[in-house]
């Protein structure tokens, strides 16, 4: 058995890492271009007033906002079958609780939807992917409070409503699972405390983030029902930062502590937004960790009413746990989260552990678990790229990275999931989230531009933009 056929094989961005032009025909500042850049070694700072010493790489990211049209054109070349991208809720909603849309938004997404349509190429869109109305942030303190819910369901009903000829996949949230862990509370759940420097840093109170996070999945729920409402052909998907862990050892404690920060972690949103209610471990969780949830009867009923019907997650790297801390002490970074350093697998040079088997293990595992279809929506290798005095880029390290991928993709296929899309991350080169720089690339196509910002942003084409367009044109059997 191989790929479907119709399998969707892409790539995929958001909008507050690519777009640039960060105050372009009417957008409001989002979380995100409050947000400075950083490194490996130095955290992002969180400057409200945006301090001119400071960079913001969100006001150039990679120029897409201005160039898309070069880089659907790119897209094509590759034979993309899907795009998955953003939309910057603040170009819709500048302030977040504006009464009328912005129009001058409304109209260029309407343009670049239909100039992607006319590349064959089917969008995927992420509806809030790190871009709240930074507002909402200081006048309503983010999701925690409900009032927001109302405004980002105004926004997506609008988007909903206006392309509903022109998309059929939609996902109401990135990683929603993100606020889980509080280095998320701030860009995801636009809560920010009071004199907080570094993203990383934020004073946390489980109690405010979860029911933040909660308010989210709320959030998605009406915004799926009033989608369904408009177009029954939709589809929602959940999009799960999926954190795959193994226990250390073979202990019996090592196994219960995996199991339990797996549920937690990788399974409690999910089973949320697509059996539309919090599971029995989320509850005692909730209970041991003094967190008294406000969900209201109307809210339960809409979190059934509003479940998603295909399952979508990012996947870049696995991580050990292990109740044997003095014994285990080597530790290695991920997205989002790190944890035990596991022997058996190498690491990027952003010390990401590279395990494409576990890939293989996540499919079976999600698709097991909810039998709905899975779309990988996030994959990829953020490495350095050096451009040759001809101009050739040869990330054969990435090529390498999405083969072992894309295979151990395809024996889950024969394993029985069923995967329907493959959008790795970056596939144009753009600001890295969690660093802020631009020289953690992703992309197939190279942009021109270093981490503050200066260079031409024309794109060349590197060594793995032929390799991937091989690989879509004989629908994944060539990996060569
Ligand atoms: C995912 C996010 O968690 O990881 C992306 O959805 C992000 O926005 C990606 O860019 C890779 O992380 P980073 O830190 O390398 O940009």
């Amino acid at each position: 058995m191989g790929f479907k056929e119709g399998f969707l094989w892409g790539g995929a961005t958001s909008a507050n890492q690519c777009e640039g032009s960060y105050d372009a025909d009417g957008k409001g500042l989002s979380v995100s271009d409050v947000v400075t850049n950083g490194s490996h070694t130095r955290p992002r700072r969180i400057s409200l007033n945006r301090d001119s010493s400071y960079v913001y790489p969100s006001e150039w990211g990679s120029d897409c906002y201005r160039r898309y049209e070069e880089d659907f054109d790119l897209f094509a070349e590759m034979g993309f079958k899907a795009y998955r991208f953003s939309i910057d809720w603040s170009r819709i909603f500048p302030n977040g609780d504006d009464s009328e849309p912005n129009e001058l938004g409304l109209a260029y997404y309407e343009r670049f939807l239909m100039a992607l349509r006319s590349h064959g190429i089917e969008p995927v869109v992420t509806l809030s992917h790190s871009e709240m109305p930074l507002h909402l942030v200081t006048e309503y303190g983010g999701w925690r409070n409900k009032r927001v819910i109302d405004f980002y369901v105004r926004y997506a009903t609008t988007v909903l409503e206006r392309y509903s000829d022109l998309v059929t996949y939609w996902l109401p949230f990135n990683e929603v699972n993100d606020m889980l862990l509080p280095m998320s509370a701030f860009g995801q759940g636009g809560i920010y405390h009071e004199g907080t420097e570094f993203f990383t840093e934020q004073p946390d109170y489980l109690n405010e983030r979860l029911n933040a996070l909660n308010n989210i999945m709320v959030a998605a729920a009406r915004a799926v029902k009033a989608g369904r409402a408009i177009n029954p052909a939709f589809h929602f998907g959940t999009m799960i930062c999926h954190i795959t862990q193994y226990p250390r050892t073979c202990c019996p404690e090592d196994q219960l502590l995996v199991q339990a920060d797996d549920l937690y972690r990788n399974c409690m949103c999910s089973d949320v937004m697509l059996r539309g209610e919090y599971p029995y471990y989320a509850w005692t969780y909730f209970r041991r960790h003094d967190v008294e949830l406000d969900l209201s009867g109307e809210e339960r009923a809409d979190l059934k009413a509003g479940t998603c019907d295909f399952y979508t997650f990012s996947y870049y790297q696995s991580i050990c746990q292990t109740a044997r801390e003095d014994e285990f002490t080597d530790q290695t970074s991920g997205n989002i989260m790190g944890g035990v350093r596991n022997p058996y697998l190498e690491l990027t040079d952003w010390d990401w552990p590279i395990d494409p088997v576990g890939l293989r293990y996540t499919l079976n595992k999600v698709y097991d678990r909810y039998r709905v279809p899975v779309m990988i929506t996030e994959n990829g290798l953020g490495a350095v790229d050096t451009v040759e005095p001809d101009g050739a880029i040869h990330d054969t390290y990435r090529i390498e990275y999405l083969r072992r991928h894309i295979e151990e993709m395809k024996k889950a296929v024969d394993d029985g999931v069923d995967l329907i899309g493959y959008t790795p991350w970056g596939c144009i080169d753009l600001v890295s989230v969690s660093t802020g720089e631009m020289r953690k690339r992703y992309g197939f196509i190279y942009v021109d531009a270093d981490d503050e910002g200066r260079g031409t942003f024309n794109r060349s084409r590197k060594d793995s933009f032929y390799w991937y367009k091989k690989v879509i044109a004989s629908n994944g059997e060539d990996l060569s």
